[in-house]
């Protein structure tokens, strides 16, 4: 399989072979397995350089600034596609024709409800629950419906509850915000777009349906889009965790939720909105952005930098034009909370501190601004990260259960105590 290799001396001790992989692009691997087999583990706390599984999904080069589904750059996706289209393009490998196309998008249609007993399940939850905490328990009490999807061995089986959860997800997520709002459950729609019958189950009600237009939708749409994937970040390797213990699909995305739901990863379009009202006008800018140069303050501009993109966040670039046509069609671009985002991202960016790190505006910069401006509640974005990241999880679930894999099992470097005596 390998010409390549690379050699590992220990203490002077013969040169151990390790056999290294080339991918289609991007960097190669060292093949580490056979270690075990010598008493050696790697090190690598955080996966940092450490490759744990073969994908051909996704593909990110964070010094260039690209991402790729399946070998399509996220921009020509984000301009040509739609969101039902790349769920399609990450579960099957290739774009689907007219006729894939219509029968996935039925399909999708076909599983929007959940079962009415899911409606008895969220009355459980008190009012103020986070819709997180919501979502993660309704996600993984689907396991107890769909007893005909749970074969995870079955390719067809794995299919149908991916297109189950997909389609589920934005019923679940408007759920989760007409409950804590007290407001009834909205049916989904299904003569509408996914987009469409998605605010329309978040702000109709039965009385009332909102008109949803088309820069609103088409930027609902482009979110979940560019949410789709994001190689191995840490929900999607959550999921493949779970799901190596062959959990079944429902436990496996409940657990990527949780992964998703910290600050450090789903949380931070949450924390741009919270520090933009910290902020709270123009006249206060100067000083934040003081804050965030000072290395004896902790305080960071939230939606500036990416631990992989170092160049520029390629989704930014594209929601960026997204939010400039949500704020003018809402005529929001005089909002003091909006002025003072479009105003902090311009000095940032002019900003020698910022360009010689590279701090760009990120993705959750723009998504937090275009979420706000529509009316979804702060606490709601994660959920919306995951309703978008949803076929993200299944596609990479689907892949590492098509091949053979073992279950996810990390070393440690043990640092307690040896073995002693109990005393006495
Ligand atoms: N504000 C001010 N300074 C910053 C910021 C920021 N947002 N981000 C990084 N820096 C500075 C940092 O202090 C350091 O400076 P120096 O070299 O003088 O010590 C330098 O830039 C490099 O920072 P780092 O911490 O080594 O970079 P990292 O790759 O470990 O961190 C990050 C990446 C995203 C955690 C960080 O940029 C950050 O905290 N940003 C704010 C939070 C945020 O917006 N997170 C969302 C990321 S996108 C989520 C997703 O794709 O899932």
């Amino acid at each position: 399989m390998s010409e390549k290799k690379a050699q590992l001396t220990i203490d002077g001790s013969a040169p151990i072979d390790l056999p290294i992989y080339e991918g289609s692009t991007g960097p190669d691997v060292i093949d580490v397995r056979s270690l075990v087999s010598k008493g050696i583990f790697t090190y690598d706390p955080g996966f940092v350089s450490t490759a744990a599984c073969d994908s051909e999904i996704t593909y990110i080069d964070g010094n260039a600034g690209i991402l790729l589904h399946r070998g399509y750059p996220i921009e020509q996706l984000a301009q040509k596609s739609d969101f039902l289209e790349v769920c399609y393009l990450l579960l099957n490998g290739e774009l689907p024709d007219q006729v894939a196309r219509r029968g996935f998008e039925n399909d999708i249609r076909y599983h929007t409800m959940v079962d009415q007993q899911i409606h008895e399940f969220f009355k459980g939850f008190p009012r103020t629950a986070h819709p997180m905490a919501m979502l993660c328990g309704v996600v993984g009490a689907l396991s107890a419906f769909y007893h005909d999807s749970l074969d995870i061995d079955n390719p067809e089986h794995r299919q149908r509850a991916a297109i189950r959860i997909i389609a589920k997800m934005p019923t679940l997520a408007a759920m989760c915000y007409k409950h804590g709002i007290g407001q009834p459950f909205m049916y989904p729609k299904n003569s509408m777009s996914l987009a469409e019958n998605f605010v329309h189950m978040l702000f109709g009600t039965p009385c009332d349906s909102p008109n949803v237009s088309p820069t609103i939708a088409k930027a609902v749409d482009t979110l979940f889009l560019l949410h789709a994937d994001h190689e191995q970040n840490a929900s999607t390797s959550t999921v493949r965790l779970a799901g190596s213990t062959g959990s079944n699909p429902y436990a496996c995305v409940a657990s990527g939720i949780a992964a998703l739901w910290g600050p450090a990863h789903g949380g931070a379009n949450e924390a741009v909105l919270d520090m933009l009202y910290e902020i709270g006008d123009d006249s206060k800018i100067e000083e934040f952005i003081l804050k965030a140069k000072d290395k004896d303050d902790p305080f960071r501009l939230m939606g500036f930098g990416h631990r992989v993109y170092k160049n520029h966040d390629p989704r930014a670039t594209v929601i960026r034009g997204i939010c400039n046509d949500v704020l003018a069609e809402l005529g929001k671009e005089d909002d003091p909370l909006f002025k003072v985002a479009l105003k902090l991202e311009k000095i940032a960016l002019e900003d020698e501190y910022f360009i010689e790190r590279k701090l760009f505006p990120n993705v959750d910069f723009y998504s937090g601004i275009i979420l706000k401006a529509i009316g979804i509640p702060t606490s709601l974005f994660t959920v919306i990260f995951a309703t978008g990241r949803t076929p993200g999880w299944m596609a990479h679930w689907h892949e590492m259960l098509s091949e053979s894999y073992k279950i996810g099992r990390p070393r440690q470097l043990y640092r307690g105590n040896s073995k002693r005596d109990y005393p006495g």
